[in-house]
């Protein structure tokens, strides 16, 4: 199926002004939705696309006059023509494990960019893997994990690091207060079990489970907390554009035992714009011998915050300022630091990077 000639065939700086029209797979998620709210917030025209259509039509109230689209993973025909007219897809429909290389495949055919929220490591590493040939010869820019785990942490690690063409050990300090996780997320944990990896010894390696507990001292307010050992979609991403042989990811208890617990209730919105009252802290240190540099980010739902960076992203891709096609992590598709100001104090309350 070929697409419109709304799809811009090179990246057009006016291109957002136009209103661009931005399929969003799992639309109505609980990230879905933030990702619609952020689009028609900078203007663009979300194309609602998932497999139910009382749950699309549903979405009127948020959106009342994007476009529906019916369309199953398991279908590739009927993804073609939900993408159709089309500039970008979005995905926000997990677990990344089943939808992600079908929607990628319907990007691929369509000639357009894709960009996900996946926090699955082996999901994003296999697109690295596999896809990075024939996104690079369709001229797409295929852009996975841009999210709270992956883009943010890429993100602040790379503005970090800054000249620096590579690190020692790169460490990844997640503060949560808590964390209620959305059903996605208790499925994508789930289907994702036993599959975890650290970046170690300069190569991907299975996570170790034995979760001993360490003190740490995050930026404040959180301060020194029990923590231990997390596995993170940065951790697949930072190596492939820094070379380093360590890259690891800490977090602090509480929320670790909120999300392990059965009983964790979902997200509540506790504001006007839909986000829970969760807070965060991400710190990214990067260490060089006997230096170090640090960056910081702070601030609210990391569901919520999700959809400011993967729409920046979004912007930055179709307005030229990530032109280079291929299979692209946060840090190396964009200038880090203008990236993360540009999400702040807005969406991210809190950034210090070096000077
Ligand atoms: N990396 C990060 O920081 C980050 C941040 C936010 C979210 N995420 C990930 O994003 C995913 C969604 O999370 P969420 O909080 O939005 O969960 P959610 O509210 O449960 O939404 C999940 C969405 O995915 C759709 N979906 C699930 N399986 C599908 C399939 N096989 N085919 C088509 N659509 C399918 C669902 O549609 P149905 O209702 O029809 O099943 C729904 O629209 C999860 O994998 C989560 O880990 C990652």
């Amino acid at each position: 199926m070929s697409n419109t000639p709304s799809t811009p065939a090179v990246a057009d700086a006016d291109v957002w002004s136009q209103g661009p029209t931005v399929a969003v797979v799992g639309a109505y998620g609980h990230t879905g939705r933030f990702v619609v709210a952020e689009l028609l917030r900078r203007g663009a025209t979300p194309l609602l696309v998932g497999r139910d259509r009382g749950k699309l039509d549903a979405l009127r109230g948020l959106a009342p006059d994007a476009p529906v689209r019916v369309a199953s993973t398991e279908d590739a025909a009927s993804l073609d023509r939900a993408l159709d007219g089309a500039v970008a897809v979005v995905n926000c429909a997990g677990p990344f494990l089943v939808t992600s290389l079908p929607v990628v495949d319907a990007a691929l055919r369509a000639g357009i960019p894709y960009l996900d929220v996946a926090a699955e490591q082996g999901v994003t590493a296999a697109l690295f893997d596999t896809y990075g040939d024939r996104a690079r010869d369709a001229g797409v820019v295929v852009a996975p994990s841009l999210a709270f785990y992956g883009g943010l942490g890429d993100l602040l690690a790379t503005a970090a690091l800054g000249e620096w063409p590579d690190a020692d050990e790169i460490t990844l300090a997640y503060g949560l207060d808590s964390w209620h996780p959305t059903q996605g997320t208790r499925l994508t944990g789930e289907s994702n079990a036993g599959q975890h990896l650290v970046h170690s010894g300069g190569g991907l390696r299975p996570f170790d489970y034995s979760q001993d507990v360490f003190s740490w001292d995050f930026p404040k307010p959180f301060g020194t907390q029990d923590a231990s050992a997390f596995a993170t979609a940065d951790q697949v991403t930072l190596p492939r554009h820094v070379r380093t042989p360590e890259v690891r990811a800490v977090m602090n208890l509480a929320p670790l035992r909120d999300v392990r617990a059965a009983r964790t209730p979902e997200p509540v919105p506790a504001d006007a714009d839909g986000r829970s009252a969760q807070t965060f802290v991400v710190e990214a240190v990067v260490r060089r011998g006997e230096e170090t540099r640090r960056a910081v980010a702070g601030g609210r739902d990391i569901y919520a915050v999700t959809a400011p960076l993967v729409v920046e992203a979004l912007e930055r891709v179709l307005d030229g300022r990530c032109a280079t096609p291929g299979v692209r992590a946060a840090g190396e598709a964009f200038d880090a630091a203008d990236f993360l100001r540009a999400l702040t104090p807005g969406h991210l309350t809190r950034l210090d990077l070096p000077v």
